[in-house]
């Protein structure tokens, strides 16, 4: 070898991060240190600009007073009558060459329903429509402050970008500033900075962990990842529990679970205490880094999507992110239950009978029924430690709930009507909506296991999304009221929606914060 490759050769297996315990280089490969994309600075004024890039949201074919100039005005009104643009919710219209604008997007909101969603939404696909546009943006048509807020809130949504491995082309994402036109410029900018932007932070952390690969994000580096995100942010309060940890504990499932990998488990707890001493609402998330399925080994076509099956854990993340950032008053605890499912020598084989933290014993009929064992022990250590007000579990526990719900709703299965009533409007307010779904007590019985207290799976199949809400409920004590979210069908967007690119969501960020916000804790 050439004397200066070797240099660089040794300069750069000097750079190799130690992989945990065990020293794992994995593939050698270097996860990239570049960052991710970059994000437009966001602002308010009173006036709208004259050049760069314009949006209008659009109730129906008529132009928003103030939006433009008169002779603009003229312009646009033509386009609109040539292309029979009506304004209907989701519909765009993009021209160019008209006045100085380098392009004017008109975006519909139509006129019926939630106006502010709908604004939101319009602005979120005007973001995506615009994420290589060079020039500055505008967002104008005689919004108010909760509507300018609203649409630059969806605008950030809406431009989220993953760029970090692409090399080849590669462009340095548009930087140029967003500036949404409203009256109430003021109270417009504290709506953003005391709430929006905070959300829009947490949504792309979670959707930056989610889309990283198995390779970049494994148990230890999640916790990384999320604690970096959190930096020095007030009231926080950040725990790990290692394997090691764990193991004391008696935490059997969680750690059964991780030990077919060499990336070890790991429990992360984040709380944030905006609200003083009170009991916590605690959100425990499945954090599977990769779900191959383990010895229940899934087939190969798709399996790379199980790179996001630790996207609750991500989710709740991005929730108690949001709410710490914006100061909410609220006390809240995040917890990611962490590990890769991986068919290693010393994996758990299908028939292992495992104990929890309080001694309870599962039999591992199938390891590809990973997220409701991690869940278990999770659940169990944060009702222990923590006391919570009400628990509520996310995952993306099972292939049933995507053939019952698709992407449009998450399933609801909860023992308590007033936490279900709480997650149904929150859902509806923030559009991440919520069906609810059955628990009986048929489906218990169904668990009961020959040998052990219970099993994970019932062989032969049937109603799989309530089996595992039961599953995990079966580790909730009955005096916790308690929701679990089954969020298998919305976690990735196969399409782009209004304010979701094609890919990982962020779905409950939103959701969770709103929840957080609004739910008594009695
Ligand atoms: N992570 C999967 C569920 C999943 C499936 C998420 C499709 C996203 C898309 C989960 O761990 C799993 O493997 N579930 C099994 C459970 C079965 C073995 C009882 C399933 O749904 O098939
Ligand atoms: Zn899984
Ligand atoms: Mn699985």
């Amino acid at each position: 070898m050439h004397r200066s490759l070797i240099a660089i050769a040794l300069a750069s297996a000097a750079v190799v991060p130690a992989f945990g315990q065990d020293n794992v280089v994995g593939s050698g490969i270097l996860p990239s240190a570049a960052t991710n994309s970059a994000t437009r600075p966001m602002s308010f004024a009173q006036s709208v600009p004259t050049k760069g890039a314009l949006v209008i949201p659009m109730r129906s074919a008529t132009l928003p007073a103030g939006a433009v100039d008169a002779t603009t005005a003229q312009a646009l009104d033509a386009a609109i009558a040539a292309a029979k643009y009506e304004g209907k919710e989701g519909s765009m219209l993009s021209l160019r060459g008209i006045g100085g604008y380098s392009r004017i997007i008109l975006s519909g909101t139509g006129d019926e329903g939630d106006r502010i969603a709908n604004i939101r939404n319009a602005a979120g696909k005007a973001g995506q429509d615009l994420r290589d546009e060079a020039q500055p943006i505008a967002i104008a048509g005689g919004l108010s402050a909760d509507e300018a807020a609203a649409a630059a809130f969806g605008y950030a949504l809406g431009q989220y970008r993953f760029d970090r491995y692409k090399t080849i082309d590669k462009k340095a994402p548009p930087a140029n500033p967003v500036t949404v036109v409203t009256s109430e410029s003021g109270a417009a900018d504290t709506l953003w900075k005391t709430r929006h932007a905070a959300m829009a932070e947490g949504v792309a952390l979670a959707r930056d962990l989610a889309t990283e690969p198995a390779n970049v994000i494994y148990p230890e580096s999640f916790v990384e990842r999320a604690r970096t995100a959190f930096g020095t942010t007030a009231n926080v309060k950040i725990e790990v529990l290692d394997e090691a940890a764990m193991r004391k504990l008696g935490m059997g499932s969680l750690v059964g679970v991780g030990q077919g990998s060499r990336r070890p488990s790991r429990l992360m707890l984040v709380e944030y205490r905006g609200a003083g001493t009170g009991a916590p609402l605690a959100f425990v998330g499945k954090g599977i880094t990769f779900d191959s399925g383990g010895i229940s080994l899934k087939p190969g076509a798709g399996m790379w999507e199980m790179k996001g099956d630790m996207s609750a854990a991500a989710n709740i993340m991005g929730a108690v992110l949001s709410l710490a950032k914006s100061k909410a008053n609220v006390n809240v605890i995040g917890v990611a239950a962490l590990s890769e499912n991986m068919p290693g020598g010393n994996a758990q084989r299908p028939g292992d009978v495992v104990r929890t933290l309080s001694g309870k014993t599962i039999e591992v009929l199938n390891t590809d029924a990973e997220g409701r064992l991690v869940l278990a022990d999770a659940n169990e250590y944060v009702i222990a430690n923590k006391k919570p007000a009400a628990l509520v579990n996310m995952a993306t526990l099972t292939g049933s709930i995507v053939g019952a719900l698709n992407d449009e709703y998450a399933g609801l299965f909860s023992r308590n009507e007033r936490l279900a009533a709480s997650l149904l409007s929150a859902g509806t307010a923030t559009g991440e909506e919520l069906w609810r779904m059955p628990l009986h007590k048929n489906h218990l019985e169904d668990m009961k296991s020959d040998i052990a207290d219970i099993k994970n799976v019932v062989e032969g199949g049937g109603p799989g999304a309530s089996l595992g809400a039961t599953f995990i409920g079966f580790f909730v004590d009955k005096d916790t009221p308690w929701a679990h979210l089954d969020i298998a069908g919305v976690n990735w967007a196969d399409k782009a929606g209004p304010v979701t690119p094609k890919g990982a969501s962020g779905w409950g960020v939103r959701l969770l914060d709103e929840l957080a916000r609004t739910y008594r804790v009695e």
